[in-house]
């Protein structure tokens, strides 16, 4: 079964690389021509467009930036959709709202094609081991048919419901994770004064009630930040946690729910890049807290 991936972005790149070297038929498309060529250099085919990459492949994952990079592929010219896909399976993992996948799932039913959700928690290290946490939404019997190559790039997947469901837990689970980093940042601004080195400090954090998992997994490169080194290669950059926070604030608008938390960190992730932080890595976000903090 040819499995086709369309956007070789970081995760999109590390999804494939793995299917590769799990020695499955992978064709690959990016809007970006060169930045597929590792991945032909690794085994992979190459689309000229989403359309040549749907004729060409059973399955179809997307993992693109968000709904207008949706649109585009799928619904744009030469997208997705103008492809042969009567029967064929798409499986969309970016991070994004749950009408946009819902919508794109009327879409994908109108061409004969099913469609699940899949957005993931989990970075580029985990894509490319097969350890992500797929929150998956969508009809059983296609999660079932999709399950052979979820299995593949996830540690554990949970069927959570419709399509729909996955991106409603994909941005719960991200919302304190993201809320994280800037309280991290505040919490380190009073250890100021305590003379203890920065990756025994993150130790103490990670080992209490105070740190998350991420601590455990990204404590060392936090604590290498703090003592003034720069997080390379960029895994989950500062723009991409400003659009994860404002899809979050969109949904729960579109809800009636209230989220001044959320909104807050946004308004200083929006500061840190206006600094020229939106390319740098996450992980990067308490170190500068505690060097451009304002009153
Ligand atoms: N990075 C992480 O740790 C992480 C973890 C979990 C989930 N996610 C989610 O996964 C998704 C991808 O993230 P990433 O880190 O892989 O981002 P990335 O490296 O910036 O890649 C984004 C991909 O989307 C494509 N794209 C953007 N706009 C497009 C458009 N208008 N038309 C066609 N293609 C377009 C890009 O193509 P070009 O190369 O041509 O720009 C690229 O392939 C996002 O929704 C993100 O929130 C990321």
């Amino acid at each position: 079964m040819r499995i086709g991936v369309a956007g070789t972005g970081r995760m999109g790149a590390a999804m494939a690389s793995r299917l590769l070297e799990r020695e499955h038929p992978v064709t690959v498309w990016n809007r970006t021509r060169e930045k597929a060529q590792a991945l032909v250099a690794a085994g992979a085919s190459v689309a000229a467009t989403p359309r040549e990459l749907a004729s060409a492949c059973q399955v179809v994952i997307s993992m693109l930036t968000d709904a207008a990079a949706i649109d585009a592929t799928y619904r744009g010219r030469d997208g997705l959709l103008e492809g042969e896909v009567r029967g064929k399976l798409f499986i969309e993992m970016s991070t994004v709202r749950p009408e946009v996948e819902q919508a794109l799932s009327a879409s994908v039913s109108g061409r004969g094609a099913a469609l699940i959700e899949c957005p993931v928690g989990g970075t580029v290290g985990p894509a490319k081991e097969g350890r992500l946490f797929g929150f998956v939404g969508g009809a059983a019997a296609d999660v079932a048919r999709a399950r052979p190559v979820l299995d593949e790039l996830c540690r554990r997947v949970e069927h959570v419901g419709p399509v729909g469901a996955g991106a409603s837990v994909k941005l719960a689970i991200n919302l304190p994770l993201l809320v994280y980093y800037q309280a991290l940042g505040e919490a380190l601004s009073l250890c100021r004064s305590v003379d203890v080195e920065p990756p025994r400090l993150i130790d103490i954090f990670a080992d209490t009630s105070g740190g998350p998992n991420m601590l455990k997994v990204r404590g060392a490169a936090i604590a290498a930040t703090l003592q003034g080194r720069e997080t390379s290669p960029v895994t989950f950059d500062v723009d991409l946690i400003r659009k994860d926070l404002r899809t979050m604030l969109e949904e729960a608008a579109a809800l009636g729910v209230e989220m001044p938390l959320t909104a807050q960190a946004l308004e200083r992730y929006d500061a840190a890049a206006r600094d020229g932080f939106g390319a740098k890595d996450a992980t990067m976000l308490p170190a500068y807290w505690l060097r451009h903090r304002r009153s």
